[in-house]
């Protein structure tokens, strides 16, 4: 299982193993990951689960659907261009050491 690094707004890291096939929103939800709130459920519609990723790691992840685009739009922290949101990066293999920023606010 992949490990993903979590680093919250005051600079704290955890670092979980998430299964091959799991949302990082649904993985940091169970860890108990604070700062990501996952409103809908992963529909893609609440954009409660903004993370940003670091620079190495947003390469490794799939680039994001019209969906998405559109929900980054109404983030609460401010939007950059690592911004993504959690309930659609899909962990697998190949995003081992994945490295996720969190905002100091989702509402
Ligand atoms: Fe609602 Fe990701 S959980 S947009």
């Amino acid at each position: 299982m992949p490990d993903v690094t979590f680093v919250n707004s005051s600079g704290t890291a955890s670092t979980v193993e998430v299964p091959d096939g799991e949302t990082l929103m649904r993985a940091a939800l169970k860890e108990n990951i604070a700062g990501i709130l996952g409103e809908c459920g992963g529909a893609c519609c609440c954009a409660t689960c903004h993370v940003y990723l670091d620079d190495a790691s947003i390469s490794k992840v799939a680039p994001i659907r019209d969906m998405e685009e559109q929900m980054l739009g109404y983030v609460a922290a401010p939007r950059r261009d690592s911004s993504r949101l959690a309930c659609q990066i899909i962990m697998a293999p190949t995003l081992e050491g994945l490295i996720v920023h969190l905002p100091p606010s989702q509402l």
